[in-house]
């Protein structure tokens, strides 16, 4: 009897394992177009007009999407009592016989998205409730009414999933959903719902997933769903959300109020799981300390709870504002995309376990980051796109972002940061501090500096991996500014003049170096080649963008993969010996935008028919006056490149020569012929007076 468990999961196991590809154990056959695979009937896109009746009358599954069906007859499906899952994707239905599943008592899963069911509900329906056992129903795509639904799902009391996504349901009444104890998922996305009233899902006991994405819900009050785990009414028009101000515990852990227009922290449950809270691209702020507290009163709003003939008031003290909710469980809270000038005290107290934050494109002008705000759990934190200049740290504070990963600062007004701040930050691996007017801190400084930060220190950062400082206007750096990390990732891109000509700055981690990009940086080759022989990992280099007019050189063992050089000053290729040993280990080589002279471009020949070359098509050179595609240039010009360069004066000279010769002999041959007769004629008409 022990064995018995064992023996189903090893049946069930080879069953999905052949399922899965067609040509497992249990070999693929077909039969008038159909893929017969075990138990597996596949008859998508046979352009069928009806149910095939040669198929193996033990069948399990039965596939017939995207076939033209349109009826579905009584009967049809007959020859297959054994069916258990039944798909009809986009069939062009429109009339289902009232008897067409009248044998199938096994089927647990049908499908019949995108179909036009609306046309003749009540026989659909009908036929629906010949299937006592069914567990998964999918009817979205239908042009289904909530009457239509209503008379459909009636009395499928064994429903535990159901799909009406991208019908057109208005409104939901306590009578749509009645009797469908056993529900657990409900998927209402892209309809057109403004209202749902109390009850309508009341006797809905096991729900726990429900997504309302894409309706026109202008706001959730007296949310009381307590069995509910998982929230979606994203894309919808809410502006408030407040849930039943009641002591019970919700199951809540997942909510995603995303794309509306709320102003307000959403209300949560007192009690509830939460973990992940999203509320991007909303209208939101903390509005209390905008306000003079202690003139005004206190700010409430009432809400108007109708329910037949009662009417309830609850009053909800704006003040309050995230107090009452319960966030103790939350890991990821996403507020991007909203108006938040400042977090209030006490607010990321109330969340010890975030890992993840989100603040980016707000209006944050400081932050004050004290002792367990935010908690030590905190991963990641986007504060990119705000109003920042200045991270206040409570003096005394270190290792306050110990488990810290991810900081993203990128474009706000900071200057520098407090030397506490990344000190015991030991886990830290990637800093993005784009887009502010930052500089790097002549020498360490001493972890007790008074005053606003007005530099960064990046020094000895251990677990530093990838540090981007893309347009920081940072001054010409100085000694090591790296020293004591192991960078892979630098993004010095923008920064004018940051290394004055010369890449020693970057000696330190030129080891571990895998991506460099210095795009923009005033790099020229004047002086000296720039040698990148030490830059032993260094797998994708970006220079475009400066004024080199020579290649760079690379060491022997290179690993570079990536190479981009547009918009520099190059007017040649480099020598055929470097081109070899680059494109031995290079996939990818940007060389587009370069003054490139046609004549100076010998090495093409190696090159032009190399994918290595993402931009070929785009390569030009100039020849003379002319610029010209590489890819178009003409065979002979090579030649005409050596007559050019031998001499084009003497060139000249050889081809005008004889012709100067012939004109002058020509001339002096008509002077000759003509001399007398001219000067005669010349005589008469001037009638001198000769005497000869
Ligand atoms: C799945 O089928 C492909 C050919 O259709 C075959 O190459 C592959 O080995 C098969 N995989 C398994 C796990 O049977
Ligand atoms: C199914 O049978 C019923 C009578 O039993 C009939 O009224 C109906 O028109 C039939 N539907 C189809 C699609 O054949
Ligand atoms: C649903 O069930 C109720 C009671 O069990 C019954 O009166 C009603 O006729 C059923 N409706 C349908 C459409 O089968
Ligand atoms: C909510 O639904 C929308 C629309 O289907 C989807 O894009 C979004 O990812 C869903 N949210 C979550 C957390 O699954
Ligand atoms: C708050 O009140 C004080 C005096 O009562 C006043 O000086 C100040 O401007 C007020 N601030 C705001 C934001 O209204
Ligand atoms: C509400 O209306 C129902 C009848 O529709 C009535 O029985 C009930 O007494 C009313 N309740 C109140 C509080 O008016
Ligand atoms: C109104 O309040 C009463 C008592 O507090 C409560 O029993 C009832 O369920 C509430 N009705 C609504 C619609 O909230
Ligand atoms: C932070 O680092 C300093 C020295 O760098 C050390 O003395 C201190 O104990 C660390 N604090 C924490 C909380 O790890
Ligand atoms: C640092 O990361 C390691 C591995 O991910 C983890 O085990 C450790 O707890 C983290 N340290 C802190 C202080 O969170
Ligand atoms: C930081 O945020 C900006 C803007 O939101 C984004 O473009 C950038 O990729 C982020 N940086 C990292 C390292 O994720
Ligand atoms: C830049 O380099 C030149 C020549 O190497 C040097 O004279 C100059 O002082 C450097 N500028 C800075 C700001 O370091
Ligand atoms: C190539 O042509 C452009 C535009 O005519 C000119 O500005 C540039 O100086 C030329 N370069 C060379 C090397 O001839």
């Amino acid at each position: 009897m022990e064995f018995l468990p064992l023996w189903l999961c090893l049946g069930f196991h080879f069953l999905t394992v052949a399922w899965r590809n067609g040509s497992g154990t249990a070999a693929a056959t077909s039969q008038g177009g159909c893929k017969l695979l075990g138990r597996v009937a596949d008859c998508q896109g046979q352009n069928l007009a009806s149910v095939p009746d040669n198929l193996p009358s033990h069948s399990w599954t039965l596939i017939l999407d995207t076939n033209p069906l349109k009826t579905l007859w009584n009967h049809s499906l007959q020859p297959y009592p054994l069916l258990e899952s039944l798909s009809l994707h986009s069939c062009h239905l429109e009339r289902i016989g009232r008897h067409a599943f009248r044998e199938q008592g096994h089927l647990r899963n049908l499908g019949l998205a995108d179909n036009c069911l609306s046309e003749n509900y009540k026989e659909t329906a009908a036929a629906l409730h010949a299937l006592p056992g069914l567990q998964k129903l999918d009817l979205s795509g239908n042009s289904l009414t909530e009457d239509m639904v209503a008379l459909m799902l009636q009395n499928l009391s064994s429903l535990e999933a159901v799909s009406l996504a991208r019908n057109t349901l208005m409104r939901l009444d306590d009578s749509i959903f009645e009797g469908l104890e056993h529900l657990r998922e409900l998927d209402l996305q892209r309809n057109y719902i403004f209202e749902i009233e109390g009850g309508a899902f009341v006797g809905l006991t096991e729900l726990r997933h429900l997504n309302l994405a894409y309706n026109n819900l202008p706001c959730i009050v007296d949310f009381s769903l307590t069995q509910l785990r998982f929230l979606n009414v994203s894309y919808n028009i809410l502006e408030w959300f407040l849930a039943a101000r009641e002591e019970v515990a919700f199951e809540l852990e997942m909510l995603d109020l995303s794309h509306n227009q709320l102003l307000f922290f959403p209300l949560l449950p007192q009690c509830s799981k939460l973990h992940t809270l999203l509320l991007q691209d909303n209208n939101m702020g903390f509005y209390r300390d905008l306000y003079n507290t202690s003139s005004s009163q206190d700010m409430v709003a009432q809400f108007l709870l109708v329910d037949g003939n009662v009417t309830n008031i609850t009053t909800v003290n704006l003040w309050e504002e995230f107090a009452s909710s319960d966030l103790s469980a939350l890991r990821s809270l996403d507020m991007s995309q909203n108006q938040f000038q400042y977090l209030p005290d006490g607010f990321l107290k109330k969340m010890p376990s975030l890992s993840h934050l989100n603040l980016n494109q707000n209006c944050l002008r400081m932050l004050h980051i004290q002792e367990h705000e935010p908690s030590g759990a905190l991963t990641e934190l986007d504060l990119s796109h705000n109003q920042l200049s200045e991270l206040r740290l409570a003096p005394g504070l270190t290792g306050c972002l110990r488990g810290l990963r991810l900081f993203n600062l990128s474009s706000n007004q900071l200057l520098g940061v407090p030397t506490g701040l990344f000190a015991n930050a030991s886990n830290i691996t990637t800093v993005d501090m784009s887009h502010n007017q930052l500089s790097l801190c002549p020498q360490p400084a001493p972890l007790d500096g008074a005053g606003p930060p007005s530099c960064v220190d990046f020094r000895n950062m251990a677990s530093l991996k990838s540090l981007f400082l893309e347009g920081c206007g940072l001054r010409t750096l100085q000694d090591c500014p790296f020293q004591g990390t192991s960078l892979t990732h630098l993004d010095l891109s923008g920064n004018w003049g940051v290394l004055n000509g010369s890449i020693s700055p970057l000696q330190d981690i030129a080891p571990t170096l895998q991506v460099l990009s210095l795009r923009n940086v005033g790099l020229s080759s004047n002086f000296m080649e720039l040698d990148f022989s030490g830059f032993g990992n260094l797998r994708h280099l970006d220079l475009s963008g400066n004024s080199l007019t020579s290649f760079p050189r690379f060491g022997g063992s290179l690993a570079l993969r990536t190479l981009d050089l547009r918009r520099n000053s190059l007017t040649a290729l480099p020598q055929r010996a470097v081109t070899e040993q680059l494109l031995r280990s290079l996939w990818t080589v940007y060389l587009s935008q370069n003054p490139y002279d046609c004549c100076g471009v010998e090495g093409w020949g190696a090159l032009e028919h190399l994918k290595t070359i993402a931009d070929l098509a785009m390569v030009t050179c100039n020849l003379s006056t002319k610029v010209i595609r590489v890819m178009e240039l003409p065979g002979g010009v090579l030649q005409d490149c050596k007559w050019e360069q031998v001499d084009m004066g003497l060139f000249y000279l050889v081809l005008i020569l004889p012709s100067c010769l012939t004109l002058l002999v020509a001339c002096a041959i008509i002077f000759l012929t003509f001399k007398k007769p001219l000067f005669q004629v010349i005589k008469s008409r001037c009638h001198w007076s000769s005497i000869y």
